[in-house]
């Protein structure tokens, strides 16, 4: 089977953009219902991750053609971990996605490669997708190669997952980098999984909007954006029916 065939038949490697909404703490009701009126696209998928204990209602409440997605999950299979979820748990509840590896819990949890390993290695034993998020601090921006390699080793040969390049200091800052420093750092991505045998779609995020996405889709080699503050807002759904048209504005479906 050629490459090309796998892609298709692998929905890891659907040749869609993805959309995924990072909702952190923040989360109503009312976010979820306009979620929920979206129609389906051919050409996106979107991905929506609530915090835990609205994971079954947004799955309850959503199409089916929208992915929920856990925050975060616990690096051990079983044991005495007070208030950690594992990844068999959010599989029972039919969530399908797991980010890992996120900043914010590289930076407020601690979090280490080791962690982030184990929380890879969890997930896809539970067959869930993951988005390992990886980016360089602004004290490592010159190092940023070295930066994502080191984090890119907690990968290994025959895995499949989605990477979101998201460098911390565009998270929440409203700073992004310019498109050609984005398209070097994604090529770079897929250039050292091939090496490593890891199959892989890259995201973009950091401030993403509905005031940048444009320009951002001029990416070609992007898959799709993990979209945190805006998804929060009626933005994300501007940003979506962006992304849902081709380069003269007409809507793909
Ligand atoms: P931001 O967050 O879009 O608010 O910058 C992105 C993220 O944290 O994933």
């Amino acid at each position: 089977m050629c490459q090309q065939d796998y892609k298709y038949q692998n929905p890891i490697f659907s040749m869609r953009k993805l959309i995924a909404a990072n909702w952190k703490l923040f989360y109503t009701r009312e976010q979820l219902t306009k979620i929920a009126h979206l129609r389906p696209t051919e050409q996106l998928e979107v991905v929506v991750a609530p915090p835990f204990p609205y994971i079954i209602e947004a799955r309850r409440i959503l199409p089916d053609f929208i992915s929920v997605c856990a925050q975060n999950v616990c690096p051990y299979e079983t044991g005495v971990f007070t208030g950690e979820v594992t990844s068999k748990m959010i599989k029972s509840i039919n969530c399908d996605t797991v980010i890992i590896g996120h900043s914010e819990r590289r930076t407020y949890f601690q979090e280490t490669d080791v962690d982030i390993k184990n929380k890879l290695i969890s997930c896809l034993n539970q067959n869930l997708r993951v988005i390992l998020c990886v980016g360089e601090a602004l004290n490592m921006r010159q190092l940023r190669f070295d930066a994502l390699l080191e984090q890119l080793n907690v990968l290994e040969d025959g895995q499949s997952v989605i990477i979101a390049y998201e460098p911390v200091w565009c998270i929440g800052t409203g700073i992004i980098p310019r498109n050609d420093e984005i398209r070097e750092i994604v090529v770079f991505i897929k250039d050292r999984c091939m090496k490593m045998g890891v199959e892989c779609r890259v995201l973009y995020g950091g401030s993403v909007t509905s005031r940048n996405v444009g320009l951002l889709n001029e990416i070609e080699e992007l898959d799709g954006y993990l979209i945190g503050g805006a998804a929060t807002t009626d933005d994300l759904i501007t940003i979506i029916e962006m992304c849902d048209r081709d380069k003269d504005g007409e809507y793909y479906r």
